[in-house]
């Protein structure tokens, strides 16, 4: 199986220690591969809107998300991880998955997307924790993965894991390797089920691309919603 593991951090901190822990029992059987934030996406989306409205190509860091792109359409299971910064996901972690609204279900989903399994991994030193997972799961739940786990912890003490109690250390080591038990389980080869809130927001864009389509047919994101036939009966959670 395909990992891809988006850090949201270049620190090898305890953020990097927690997803250690969580990749710890794929490590002998999965190809793993990881992107390190700002390192692998180090520029901010000016705002140029191409993507949006031309061609995703046109955008002056694709040689970054295209790298990130693929990584993620092959890939089996999706992991991100962030620590909390001011209540949110990093800056860094906000800046690539900016890179990615074209990839909103209003706009052009990956059909792969559509039958992912993603894996959300936070931590924070008092609060802040769930929100940052929730900022991340907000952007993977819109590009159509509906089978999203989010693990979230709160320090409440040192901020460096050597000096972290050992019973807060057994807490986490605990909750991410039964979470990680229960992913390696999986039979990746059957694509994750598509919630019936996924289908909802698709069938709504696909209500609104219709009615842009009427009013200009060479609209981007309607040309691709009819070049994947989701104008039509096709539906990307469906085999072909
Ligand atoms: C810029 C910045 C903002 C932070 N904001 C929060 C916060 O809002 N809430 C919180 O509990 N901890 C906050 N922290 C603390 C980190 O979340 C905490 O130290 C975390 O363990 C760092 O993870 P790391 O070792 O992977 O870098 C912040 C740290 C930094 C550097």
């Amino acid at each position: 199986m395909k990992i891809v593991v988006i850090n949201g951090t270049e620190k090898k901190g305890i953020t990097y220690k927690l997803k250690e822990i969580f990749l710890e029992k794929f490590k002998s059987d999965a190809s793993i591969i990881e992107y390190y934030l700002p390192k692998d996406c180090p520029s901010f989306c000016l705002g140029c809107t191409q993507c949006f409205l031309k061609d995703e190509n046109l955008c002056k860091d694709r040689e970054y998300i295209k790298k990130i792109e693929s990584s993620l359409r092959e890939a089996d299971l999706l992991i991100f991880t962030s620590p909390a910064y001011v209540f949110h996901a990093t800056g860094a972690m906000k800046a690539m998955l900016d890179h990615f609204g074209y990839r909103w279900m209003p706009h052009r989903p990956m059909p792969e997307m559509f039958g992912k399994r993603a894996v959300i991994i936070t931590q924070c030193l008092g609060s802040g924790g769930k929100s940052a997972a929730k900022d991340i799961k907000h952007s993977l739940s819109w590009w159509g993965v509906s089978y999203i786990k989010t693990c979230s912890f709160k320090l409440f003490s040192d901020i460096h894991w050597d000096k972290l109690a050992p019973k807060k250390k057994k807490q986490m080591t605990y909750k991410l390797t039964k979470l990680s038990n229960k992913m390696y389980k999986i039979n990746y080869n059957k694509k994750a089920h598509t919630s019936f809130i996924t289908k909802m927001k698709f069938y709504i864009v696909r209500l609104l691309q219709k009615s842009l389509g009427k009013q200009d047919p060479e609209y981007t994101d309607y040309k691709y919603w009819k070049s994947n036939g989701w104008i039509d009966k096709t539906r990307p959670w469906k085999n072909k």
